[in-house]
């Protein structure tokens, strides 16, 4: 393998794509499938039956709507409704109506990324929902809670929906919860979605569906590759691979070579080798159960208050607090 002899890279992606495929095993971070092909291919992926993360959360929150909206507003007169890469709304809007229809006094800031996804995102509140204020906010998580820790005196309620944190280690997930729980004050709210242990096949078939959506999903970071930083991989050359451990609730994908290679990648000034059947693991999705979720929360400083599941218990939504209970 050839090796790059300046270190010095243009971005983020340039770097960790370096990093990462010359590692032993070799990995690439998921972070990388969404530009707009992967966002679309992420839609069609939700709109998957095999991918049942998606009705279910609907579910939980078009089931327990009245109880979960009662949480957010009980006690006070005014909140704010942040919600930490809000996609689509599809789900959200089940929450804003009912919170519009009972005439709460609320602001919804949806942030995201991508300011596409923000604009289309207000544009169908706006003709679906009119009453509801929505303030879109561009950027990475922490940068806009920032801007929201501004808004002193008014309960914060952050939604973090759709099982994201599975796309993080434990040790990561935790950090992530921390940096919530230092922006959260005595009685703001964090409700998230956790995706559950259940059989080990119904997890493997939403990860591995025979349309092969998600495999075009999985290597979308190869073209993206292939386009950005000038690589030539054969994107036949390797396949999709998915396992999931009931052990541990780990499941894993993989890009897995199918024959001998090697790949130029100009702009690194690489040239990376697979031997035959060589994989780069790209992406897990943790599966949670109360014992795991309760963990993560306590090493956040984090304190469950309840949580609502749906029918089959699939997936959970689970509400923290703050955890003042060892201060002194
Ligand atoms: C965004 N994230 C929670 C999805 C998941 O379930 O891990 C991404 C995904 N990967 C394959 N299918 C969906």
């Amino acid at each position: 393998m050839q090796q790059k002899t300046t270190a010095v890279f243009e971005s983020q992606f340039e770097e960790e794509v370096y990093e990462g495929l010359t590692a032993f095993p070799k990995h690439l971070s998921s972070k990388y499938f969404y530009d707009a092909k992967g966002d679309a291919l992420f839609q069609d992926i939700m709109n998957m039956p095999e991918y049942y993360l998606t009705n279910s959360e609907y579910e939980v929150l078009a089931t327990h709507t009245e109880a979960i909206c009662d949480l957010f507003s009980r006690g006070v007169d005014k909140f704010n409704l942040i919600e930490l890469g809000a996609g689509d709304g599809k789900k959200t809007k089940i929450l804003l109506k009912h919170l519009s229809q009972k005439g709460e006094n609320f602001t919804y800031f949806p942030i995201d990324i991508s300011q596409n996804v923000l604009n289309q995102l207000e544009q169908s509140i706006q003709k679906e929902i009119p009453e509801v204020s929505v303030e879109p906010l561009q950027g990475t998580y922490f940068e806009t809670l920032k801007t929201i820790e501004t808004l002193n005196g008014v309960r914060k309620v952050i939604l973090f929906l759709g099982s994201n944190i599975g796309n993080l280690l434990h040790p990561q997930a935790i950090a992530f919860l921390k940096n919530i729980e230092e922006s959260l004050a005595e009685d703001d709210i964090l409700f998230m979605g956790f995706d559950q242990k259940k059989h080990p096949q119904t997890i493997l078939d939403a990860y591995n569906d025979k349309t092969g959506i998600t495999a075009a999903f999985n290597k979308n970071i190869l073209t993206r590759i292939n386009r950005e930083l000038g690589g030539d991989f054969n994107l036949d050359l390797f396949l999709h691979w998915e396992v999931y451990d009931p052990e541990t609730g780990t499941a894993k994908s993989y890009l897995v070579a199918k024959e001998p290679q090697t790949v130029t990648i100009e702009k690194l000034d690489l040239q990376i080798d697979f031997n035959a059947w060589e994989t780069i693991h790209t992406e897990i999705s943790q599966k949670y159960d109360d014992n795991v979720v309760s963990w993560l929360a306590k090493e956040a400083g984090l304190r469950m208050i309840t949580e609502f599941s749906d029918t089959k218990k699939r997936y959970k939504n689970y509400v923290f607090k703050k955890d003042n209970s060892n201060q002194v």
